[in-house]
């Protein structure tokens, strides 16, 4: 590189950047940093100048040009390239190349920016760890939860005042999509899922979102931010979609919710309770109102009070803003502690017991039409102290069982347990029942 290549117009030196990963979001970044090449300039007062690039496929049509940039068949060369001075991590995963590659890059003491909630989420000890041992290596993260959404950022810089209290929203694109669709079509959950996968918007194999495992990767890590600790996915109750039926999203809506797949971290004086699970939202609330594939995350602090931030959370650009907006960071000198805490002080979540939780709750149980089915319900409802908030029965047949619905008052998740359990023992309760909780983001 020339004297002239490497210095910016102001004489600072220029950022070479390494792309690892040219999928969608890998060449907007490199798209982004193109068109916005004089912006940024002006924004850092360097040029951001992409110098390698690393991506399974190199024949294949990305729209951007990179016969001027150095090709490398390892992602891990890109780290050890002397023409980087940052490291982007965009292949995924949390094992194989994407952690070798931080790791390779973390001991030249190079700075990262990744998308990466696998590698956080599941292995968030070893990166503290790589990063304790790294002379000036950082990790930057803002596109890993909620996209183009500036949430990291929100709570490690705008919010770092601030006792965190919780932390929830719609963390999942998807999801958000599909009840939504569903919500406003009336159709069912594997139809609106096959017309999201012919689409595009769902992915082939839809475990990872429909099942909540992407939504508890990204709260793990707004858990992690929020609290000072460590993410930790496996303290997190899971609950995906699958089983919403257009009867619950019209029962819902007929009780003045509607539902929504949320992630909720909140620090409780016994620990932190983390959940993904789908709820009843009132249907006035602010997030009822975040519809098809929009995220929004709320976050609570003791002096701020609640922040909401929504936005797109996946996609090529709205992630490359993020990715982006990392990258300014470095090239402005910032660097922060991973979870917004100095890294020798980040500890592992300490978890409430999730049954202690507080909460009112949905039940969906179809019944046999017969005399004394409410009573014996209400029976067990009385026998573990919960109290019944409401009930509507839809439909007579007595060949047919029908839909009965029930709300209650406030109880524990243990005492919700106990009753869905043994309501599903009643012969005439012909499928287990169907639970969702009731939030109404009071406290
Ligand atoms: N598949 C995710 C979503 C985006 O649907 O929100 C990537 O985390």
């Amino acid at each position: 590189m020339t004297a002239a290549q490497g210095k910016s117009a102001q004489g600072k030196d220029a950022l070479r950047i390494g792309i690892a990963g040219l999928g969608n979001v890998g060449a907007s970044v490199f798209r982004l940093l193109e068109e916005h090449g004089d912006l940024l300039q002006a924004r850092t007062g360097r040029a951001l100048r992409v110098t390698a690039v690393s991506a399974r496929n190199k024949g294949k049509n990305r729209d951007i040009d990179i016969s001027g940039v150095t090709w490398h068949d390892d992602p891990v060369a890109v780290a050890n390239d002397p023409e980087v001075d940052l490291v982007v991590e965009l292949m995924g995963g949390a094992e194989g190349a994407a952690f070798d590659l931080v790791s390779a890059a973390l001991a030249l003491g190079k700075p990262v920016v990744t998308a990466n909630k696998a590698l956080l989420a599941s292995r968030g000890a070893e990166v503290v760890a790589l990063l304790k041992k790294s002379e000036g290596g950082t990790i930057s993260f803002e596109a890993a939860v909620a996209g183009g959404i500036p949430v990291i950022k929100g709570l490690r810089e705008g919010l770092a005042a601030n006792g965190i209290k919780a932390v929830y929203g719609i963390l999942n694109g998807t999801c958000n999509y599909i009840l939504s669709e569903m919500s406003e079509t009336g159709r069912a959950f594997e139809d609106v899922l096959k017309e999201a996968q012919d689409l595009g918007y769902a992915e082939a194999d839809p475990t990872f979102d429909v099942d909540g495992i992407d939504a508890a990767h990204k709260l793990s890590i707004l858990s992690g931010l929020s609290f000072g600790c460590l993410p930790d996915v496996a303290h997190i109750d899971m609950k995906g979609i699958r089983s919403i039926t257009p009867l619950d999203i019209s029962f819902a809506r007929e009780l003045g919710f509607c539902i929504k797949l949320l992630g909720i971290s909140r620090l409780t004086e016994k620990g932190v309770e983390q959940s993904v699970e789908p709820c009843l939202v009132p249907k006035d609330s602010a997030i009822a109102s975040v519809g098809g594939a929009l995220n929004a995350v709320y976050i609570d602090g003791d002096y701020v009070g609640k922040v909401l931030l929504t936005g797109f959370g996946a996609g090529g650009n709205p992630t490359a803003s993020a990715v982006v907006a990392d990258i300014v960071d470095v090239a402005r000198g910032r660097a922060l502690p991973l979870m917004g805490i100095a890294n020798e002080n980040v500890a592992p979540l300490q978890p409430a017991n999730i049954l202690e939780r507080i909460g009112s709750y949905y039940f969906r149980l179809m019944v046999l039409d017969q005399p004394g089915v409410i009573a014996d319900i209400s029976a067990i409802l009385r026998d573990h102290n919960v109290s019944l908030e409401s009930v509507l029965q839809r439909g007579r047949d007595p060949d047919q069982p029908v839909p009965v619905i029930l709300t209650t008052h406030e109880t524990t998740e243990q005492g919700v347990q106990n009753v869905a359990a043994e309501i599903g023992r009643l012969k005439a309760v012909v499928e287990p029942p169907y639970v969702m909780r009731i939030e109404e983001f009071k406290d």
